[in-house]
């Protein structure tokens, strides 16, 4: 059941660097990233899969050294767009239009949404951007989850040097989380006999009928 899997799944800390997730789960898991829902479904990120193993130990070396990036067999990199542009939206409109057709319901929607975001400053656009990118780190990791494939997210890492090392500014996007891939190793992770800790359904719920 999808909630047994939730609760199978932690934040890996030491993953078996002999064990490889098998591509179709990894396409599984990207595809649930694609499917992710954003703010007016613009998708303002990308996605970046590396098996690399060069490029996985240089995104090691400025991430505190987290063993699951090279122990692991995939690297997600999750980078949002550094700011919203008129083509940005443009492109979306025009993907719309194409696959659904013309209607100025849609034209107007995102003449009023390029209105609404183009005035903003880019911090708060690219701040808007990585909470969609977020949203789809956690698709990613109920996805992984659900295929009993161990992951851990991350965010302990320098984003300008993983910037750098993937040419990311010149695409104006900017790196925000990322999620390793793998299977644990059951000796040697110090976190897999905890106990998983949350808030009470009472301390986080509020009902208001
Ligand atoms: C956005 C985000 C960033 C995180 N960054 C790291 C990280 O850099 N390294 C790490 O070992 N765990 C990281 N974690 C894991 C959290 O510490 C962990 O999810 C949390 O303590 C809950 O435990 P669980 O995932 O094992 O249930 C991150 C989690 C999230 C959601």
């Amino acid at each position: 059941m999808f909630l047994d899997q939730l609760n199978w799944r932690y934040a890996t800390k030491k993953m078996d660097p002999a064990k490889s997730v098998p591509e179709e789960k990894v396409a599984q898991i990207v595809e649930a990233i694609r499917m992710a829902p954003t703010s007016s479904g613009v998708q303002p990120f990308e996605l970046f899969v590396i098996r690399n193993d060069k490029i996985r130990e240089a995104i090691r070396a400025v991430a505190w050294d987290q063993a699951q990036i090279t122990d692991g067999s995939h690297l997600l990199v999750f980078a949002s767009w550094d700011n919203y542009t008129e083509a940005r939206i443009d492109a979306v409109l025009e993907q719309l239009e194409e696959e659904r057709g013309e209607s100025e319901l849609l034209t107007n929607y995102y003449t009023n949404l390029k209105g609404m975001l183009l005035p903003r400053s880019a911090e708060e656009n690219a701040a808007h951007a990585a909470h969609q990118a977020y949203i789809s780190l956690g698709f990613a990791l109920a996805a992984a989850a659900e295929l009993s494939v161990d992951s851990t997210p991350m965010e302990g890492f320098d984003p300008a040097q993983v910037d750098e090392i993937l040419g990311l500014k010149e695409k104006g996007l900017r790196a925000k989380s990322m999620l390793a891939l793998g299977y644990r190793q059951e000796e040697g992770d110090w976190l897999l006999p905890m106990k998983k800790v949350r808030k009470s359904t009472e301390a986080l719920v509020t009902e208001i009928n």
